[in-house]
């Protein structure tokens, strides 16, 4: 059986979740050394502790924002931002907020949670997008309030275009890679689901196996730098 190359795809969607930046140091939500094992998400990450105590909320965010500054794309981004100049047409659909795929060069971005560096106020109606950097302003010039972090937090309903593009753009892919998530949080875990009915060919990057494992056909144990490697490199037995 041949294998096929990244490039031999023409519609590809990438859908990463927190394993995708671990090699680049931002630490991941479950598992070994999992943010949310240090920090209680009901005190620092949701709308109801945002309109309870705003300053400790901002605290955390400010500190997460700190944290993945000083982290980089790693090999595994700069794979899937290449891919995306070599093939005829991918999709990142990401879970994460560390903006590490914008970085890498990847232009076709769906960010279903969300974007650590983004920040809105609910009132004025009104975004902006800060730099790599922890923010010191922290009520909005319009109207005084708080500027709210633009992620979606437990709770929260997801942004429905990003989520409405997302579906169709893996409902008309030929390969889905899954990297690095846990497949535990809906809706973005149902998504899978789409590119079985889409009929793609479906490779999960995961060092563990996942409530998901089930929905792929070709399963890379590993960490994402070395799979997407094989994977780029044709290495990995994805069927002709
Ligand atoms: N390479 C690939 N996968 C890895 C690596 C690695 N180097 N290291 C860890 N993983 C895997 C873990 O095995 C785990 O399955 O990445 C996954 C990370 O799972 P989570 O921490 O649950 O992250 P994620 O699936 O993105 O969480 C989904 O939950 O808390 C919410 O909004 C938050 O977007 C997040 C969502």
């Amino acid at each position: 059986m041949s294998t096929s190359r990244l490039r031999d795809f023409s519609r590809i969607v990438f859908f990463t979740g927190a394993g995708m930046s671990a090699e680049s140091g931002v630490p991941t939500y479950r598992g070994a050394g999992g943010i949310w094992k240090e920090y209680d998400y009901r005190r620092y990450a949701c709308q109801e502790a945002f309109v309870r105590d705003p300053e400790a909320v901002w605290e955390f965010h400010n500190y997460r924002r700190g944290l993945v500054a000083r982290c980089a794309p790693n090999l595994g981004h700069q794979i899937v931002a290449r891919s995306g100049r070599r093939s005829a047409r991918v999709t990142v659909v990401t879970q994460n907020i560390d903006g590490l795929h914008a970085l890498a060069g990847s232009s076709e971005i769906l960010e279903l949670h969300g974007n650590l560096w983004r920040v809105r106020c609910d009132t004025c109606g009104v975004k902006q997008q800060d730099g790599h950097v922890v923010r010191e302003v922290l009520r909005c010039d319009g109207c005084g309030g708080w500027w709210r972090p633009d992620i979606v937090w437990f709770g929260d309903y997801l942004h429905e275009p990003t989520l409405d593009a997302a579906q169709a753009a893996i409902a008309a892919c030929d390969l889905f890679v899954s990297i690095g998530t846990s497949a535990v949080v809906y809706p973005a875990a149902y998504l899978p689901e789409y590119a079985r009915k889409a009929g793609a060919r479906r490779v999960e990057i995961n060092p563990d196996e996942t409530p998901a494992s089930e929905l792929y056909e070709l399963h890379l144990r590993g960490p994402a730098t070395e799979m997407l490697t094989r994977l780029a490199d044709g290495d990995a037995e994805l069927l002709a």
